[in-house]
């Protein structure tokens, strides 16, 4: 074991929040209710197939989507794990239509925490990577606790803090409070994630690109254009193509990798299909932090302006030469 392998997330977040003027431990006690509501989940993921979480719920989220037992469980372990975290006065979900007053009144409460508890939902049955991304924003000065929506509306660019857990063949956690990203990989002996990847930066060039390619036929002229210029080697190379369809893991590969994840708008999503707030925003927080750039297919995802909780948006994030290449193209 080298020393980086001797760091606790719980001591890499105590050292991040040196940065932050102020800092009382708030933040960190904040963080660690993220961290464990992600080991809840992830010990209820790993034992899908034996207790009875596998399934549907029974009930349709706010999304329109049939909800899966463990999408209800990663929500409330979240919403638990966080409600007992005095900082934070709002919490919004994939899975609540509305964003939820935590803690009333309270001065201490200046965070706001929006999150997909259980991103890749259509992979829980298949033993398939599923993962939670989550955002952290500051109360805006001038929001009161009676408008929670005023403190979750805000541009990408305000988040303080964001991130991801991906359960997969480990479970690691990737998080960046705007000074660099790192990552670390739960230890299941000790039960604690350990710095497993410092200062993640993603590789300039990829070799692969991934995108729901049964989705082509109603893709907007631009994005075939791009997808065949992979292919055929007009960016330097052949492309190879990956797509797992959990936003979640797909990033996670391209952060590591390099290439470019795309979910571009669709003849039945034609703002796209993942959600501003907690899913395009986190990750693309994280992919500049580590060197990549995201847009909404036109513009800087961070500086898109939210105008509701569940909002859909274009994604296409990945390294600068992809990205590059991408923004190139005519309309
Ligand atoms: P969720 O399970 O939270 O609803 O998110 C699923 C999302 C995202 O993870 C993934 O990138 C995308 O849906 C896959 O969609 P397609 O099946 O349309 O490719
Ligand atoms: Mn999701
Ligand atoms: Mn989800």
């Amino acid at each position: 074991m080298s020393d980086s392998n001797l760091l606790t997330v719980q001591q890499h977040i105590l050292r991040e929040q040196l940065r932050f003027s102020g800092a009382s431990g708030e933040f960190s006690f904040l963080l660690s209710g993220i961290t464990l509501a992600t080991k809840i989940i992830q010990a209820q993921v790993r034992r899908a197939g034996l207790v009875d979480v596998l399934g549907e719920h029974g009930e349709v989220n706010v999304q329109g989507e049939i909800q899966q037992k463990l999408d209800v469980i990663a929500n409330e372990a979240i919403v638990q794990a966080l409600t007992s975290r005095a900082s934070v006065g709002v919490l919004a979900s994939e899975e609540n239509e509305e964003a939820m007053i935590v803690h009333k009144g309270d001065k201490e409460a200046k965070y706001a925490v929006v999150f997909d508890p259980l991103d890749g939902s259509s992979n829980i049955d298949v033993n398939v990577s599923v993962g939670t991304t989550f955002s952290i924003l500051r109360r805006p000065d001038d929001a009161s606790l009676d408008s929670p929506e005023a403190w979750v509306l805000q541009p990408g660019s305000e988040q303080v803090a964001a991130g991801y857990v991906v359960y997969g063949s480990s479970t690691i956690l990737v998080y960046s409070v705007g000074h660099g990203v790192h990552g670390f990989t739960l230890d299941p002996a000790i039960g604690a994630y350990v710095l497993s990847h410092p200062n993640m930066t993603m590789p300039d060039r990829g070799k692969y690109y991934s995108v729901n390619e049964a989705n082509t036929d109603s893709f907007p002229e631009k994005y075939n254009r791009y997808l065949a210029g992979l292919r055929n080697g007009q960016y330097g190379h052949k492309y190879s193509s990956r797509y797992i369809g959990s936003m979640v893991a797909d990033f996670h590969r391209t952060l590591l990798k390099g290439g470019v994840f795309l979910y571009p708008p669709t003849e039945d999503n034609a703002e796209g299909k993942l959600r501003l707030l907690y899913e395009a925003n986190p990750v693309a927080f994280l992919a500049e932090q580590a060197g990549g750039v995201a847009t909404d297919g036109k513009n800087r995802m961070l500086d898109v302006n939210p105008t509701s909780i569940h909002q859909r948006v274009p994604l296409v994030v990945g390294s600068k030469a992809e990205m590059a290449d991408f923004a190139a193209l005519e309309e």
